[in-house]
Parts: C-alpha cells; structure tokens; sequence
C-alpha cells in the first residue's frame, strides 16, 4: 500500500487511465526496473489475474520501461504462441461483464508494450536444469532485481524455492542493490504444523523481508479503505469498543459452487479455504488498534497483536454445512471430482473471540459458503441499542440495532442502518438505511485485485503481505478445529441457493444474535 511519500512526482493524474499514453496516477512512480519471473506461466492464476493486473499497470504507467516478465513452466511453447494465448484469454475476460477486469476495449498499445516484455521458459519446476538456465538469463536482469512469483500449486512452493536458494538466485547484493524477492500464493500450509514447516524452508532459503505472502484479499481497494474509514474520521473510533459494540459478523458468501475444483475443494473444505486466510485478514482490518504510522512493519505489528489475541476456536462455536440439491441447482456430491459420499464442508460458520482490552467479549461471527443465496462480502458491525426507557408509552414495541456495513464485493461502499420517526401523528419507528457507493464519487477503474500487491512488491512495500508469524498464530487459533479432539465436526446439509444451514443461526441465537439476511442486494444489481 505505497503512500504518495515514495512519490517523486505527484503532479500527474489517474484521468483518462484507459487512454493510449499511460498516465502515471497521483501520487504514484512506475516500479523500479525488475524482472518478474512467474513459476506457473499457463496456469489459470496467471492467466485469470496476475495478466490483467500488469496489463492495468501498463496502462497506468506503473511498469518501468526495462522491466522483463519470464513465464516458466513444463510443455515446450513458444513466446509467441505463450504472449497470443494470454491476449485470447484478456479479450474474454475484457468482454464478460462479471469479471472485474470488464472493459469496453483493450488498449493496442498497452498490450504491445506488455507483450514485447513476455519471454516463454519451458522448464520443470523440480529440475536443476531450469535453475541452472534461469541463473543465465538473470545475468542481466535490469538493476540486478528479480521478483519470483509462485503462481504454481501449492506442492511445487518447497522444491522451487530450494532450487532458487541452491542456484544462488535468491542472493541480493552487499550493496543493498539487487534485490530478489519471493512471491508465494495460498494455500500457506494446510495448519499450524505444515506452515510451521513451510515457513521453516522458505527461512532457510530467504530472509523475511524476501518473502512476500499473498492474501489477495489485501489487494482488493475496499478492504483497504477500511483503516480509512475508521482512522479519517472522528465518529467511528470513539465507539469502536466492547463498551458500544455488541457484535460483528464477517460474511464472504458467494453463489458460485466449486466451479470445477471438486478435487482441490475435497482436500481443502469452506473453512481451510477461507476462514484462517481471508476472513481472519478483514478481522484484523477491523479490530485492529490505529499503527503510528503506514510503515509495513508499524501496521502488521497491531494486526499481528490482534491474531494473538484471538482464542483458540472451539469446535462447538463452529459449524460446517454442505450444499445439496436446491433452487440454485445439485448438490455438492453431484459435482465433477467430489466423491458421491463426501463429508467436506462448502459452508462454515464460526463464533470468534478476541481477548483484549478493545474487545474482550464482542463476539465476531464468520461466515463463509458456496451455493448461498447471495454473493456478500462484508463486515456488519452492530452496535449495541439504546436504552428502550423512552419509548415505554408509544406503539414502539423494540429498537433496531444500529449497523455499520462495510461492503467489500460485489458492491464497494457503506451502509449505515439507523431509526428515524416513520411519517404520521403517533410515534413509529422507520428503520431506515443510508449509503454510500465508491461508484458515485469515483471512477471505479477496471481492477482485479493484484495490481497494488504487485506494485507494492516492485516498491518493496510489505504492508499488505503476510508475516510468518501472523500466519502462524491464525493457523494456530484454528487449530483445536481442524485437529478436533473427539468425533469430526458434523456437516449439516443447507439447499443451494439459501441462507446455508439452520445450525448457523442456532449458534448465534446461544448470544440474543441473529445473521443479517443474505437477501440480495439492491445495490449489486444496480451497479452490476
Ligand atoms: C479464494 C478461494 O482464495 O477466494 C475461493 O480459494 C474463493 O474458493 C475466492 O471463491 C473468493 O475470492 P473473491 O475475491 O472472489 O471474493
């Protein structure tokens, strides 16, 4: 998250970003010269993400004019063929209205400025022979800098990046120049004692500052904004305490099934998938005390205090579900690679604690799922109500609670739910909702999420990455669930397509607290 302070020039602007020169946003310098090295050059992550992201770059500008992007992976391909393949996929993606990448068109002179960057590299990405040819290729990288990016399965994390210590790839210069750095994607670990054993491996390879762990959650702008929200204004930080909250809830609720990942989702499940990654970052977001400063090291230090202090989940404040078949269509164990048979959960729910002097007693309820009713990603934080003395004597029978809604997906913005005077003689309560959408005052630029954390890798910004540490303790807070004592934790069935399972409520009902609907959104659909 580079702040204008990196910035030599802020005197040009973001407008007209889509236009054939690239303008440099305010604010914002293009990357130091580097090359991009991406393990996993036809996978589904470079072609879906990691493309877009420097194809907006380009057009912004932020991409040095030496830079060099290496694509390895096993299958001989030519570069031509490699670069024609990756501008079919960007057409599709720039016509389809759902992708975030959706453009009216692709800008000619941006895509051959990034293809003539585009080198193929056929290689194995366990075989010293990749290394050995990579090494030759890097002797002139520009400024002696490299970032290797681990666009690969998680299983290939280990051996490459052995093989990059062993080459001497990983080695930066004494002089403080030529830095080398290493990207890796999730899954981080599948618990606490495989990250343990990743983060070992990788440290014996690299020092942290190499390592640059990804939740691509912090790449999207509205999980951002959120220190902006609590720390630019004055009314939110005065009440954001156990004192006037009285819960938050965490939704990532999506309306898509496994989408033909049946094989990765068996191993993984809704809750490995989500909760311990994702969802625990946008707690962090929100629970965190205010850093001194937007230095990496002063805002990761206060989210990792919050990891800390979150208790160890206990399997009884948590619930799996499985969708089974619904209005939104089959069930899980009809998907292509799921066994007819199978246990793993496509909905999870839990009941978090976060024992510190700001929290002690808020409960932060999580929920994550495929084939819900509605696509939601948001923080609701409620606020405890008034008390109800006032009203005794009118028609008013209760109070609704005050809740602030931070909308990271699908639609960017607030909501603020609040009581007003319903119209009329008598006194009746309207609850009434006010927002705010970052499409009204903004232009919202075609963005897919990885383009701040590639830039912020160039510039060597931490802020937004993972430490070892934090990803421990998370993988650890979690751990009583994933390695349950006793019996499995069941898995309740829920229809796709609906609210996911009734245990899910019941376990917020133990505390007087019930889920915000998962109706659809007005806003989504107008903004879609
Ligand atoms: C990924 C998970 O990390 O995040 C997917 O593996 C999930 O299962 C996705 O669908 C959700 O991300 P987003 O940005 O689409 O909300």
């Amino acid at each position: 998250m580079s702040t204008p302070s990196n910035a030599p020039d802020s005197s040009s602007s973001s407008a007209g970003a889509q236009s054939s020169t690239p303008v440099v946003p305010a604010g914002k310098h293009p990357a130091p010269p580097c090359t991009l090295v991406i393990f996993g050059a036809g996978g589904d992550l470079t072609k879906r993400l990691l493309m877009p992201a420097l194809y907006n770059l380009t057009v912004d500008g932020l991409l040095d004019p030496q830079m060099k992007i290496i694509g390895v992976n096993h299958g001989q391909v030519e570069t031509s063929a490699w670069r024609d393949d990756l501008y079919k996929a960007l057409q599709q993606f720039a016509a389809d209205k759902a992708s975030t990448f959706h453009t009216s068109k692709l800008d000619d002179k941006a895509w051959s400025s990034l293809a003539q960057r585009l080198e193929y590299m056929a290689g194995e990405f366990e075989s010293d022979d990749t290394f050995s040819a990579l090494k030759q290729k890097l002797e002139n990288t520009p400024g002696g800098n490299v970032v290797f990016y681990l666009a690969v399965s998680s299983r290939f994390f280990k051996p490459i990046v052995e093989h990059l210590g062993k080459a001497g790839l990983l080695k930066e210069g004494d002089d403080g120049k030529g830095f080398r750095r290493i990207v890796i994607e999730k899954p981080f670990g599948t618990d606490l004692a495989s990250a343990r054993d990743l983060n070992e491996h990788i440290l014996s390879n690299a020092k942290e500052e190499q390592v640059y762990r990804i939740d691509h959650f912090l790449g999207k702008d509205t999980v951002q904004s959120i220190m902006a929200v609590r720390f630019a204004n004055a009314l939110f930080e005065p009440i954001w305490r156990r004192e006037y909250i009285d819960c938050v809830q965490i939704t990532a609720s999506e309306t898509i099934g496994v989408e033909g990942r049946g094989s990765f989702y068996e191993q993984t499940g809704a809750f490995r998938d989500m909760l311990p990654n994702h969802l625990f970052q946008l707690l962090g977001m929100v629970a965190m005390e205010p850093p001194n400063s937007f230095d990496a090291e002063a805002v990761r230090d206060k989210k990792a205090d919050i990891f800390d202090a979150i208790q160890p989940v206990k399997p009884d404040d948590v619930v799996f579900g499985q969708y089974e078949k619904g209005p939104a269509g089959p069930g899980y164990r009809q998907e292509p690679d799921v066994a007819p048979d199978s246990q793993t959960e496509t909905y999870a729910a839990a009941r978090v604690l976060v024992e510190n002097w700001r929290w002690s007693g808020v409960p932060f309820y999580l929920r994550t799922g495929k084939r819900l009713a509605a696509r939601r990603t948001e923080i609701s934080v409620q606020l405890k109500t008034v008390p109800f003395r006032l009203f005794r004597d009118t028609p008013v029978n209760a109070l609704t609670p005050n809740v602030l809604t931070l909308r990271i997906d699908p639609t960017h913005g607030t909501s603020f739910d609040f009581n007003v005077k319903a119209p009329g003689p008598i006194m009746q309560m309207g609850a009434v909702q006010s927002s705010f959408n970052y499409g009204d005052f903004f232009d919202e630029q075609p963005n897919v999420g990885y383009e701040t954390l590639l830039y912020d890798c160039m510039l060597g910004d931490e802020t937004l990455f993972q430490r070892a540490d934090s990803i421990e303790t998370s993988w650890a807070a979690v751990d009583d669930v994933l390695h349950p004592k006793g019996s499995p934790l069941p898995v309740h069935g829920y229809p796709a397509g609906s609210q996911g399972p009734a245990e899910a409520d019941a376990l917020l009902a133990r505390n007087g607290h019930a889920w915000r609907p998962l109706s659809k959104d007005k806003d989504a659909d107008a903004k879609k």
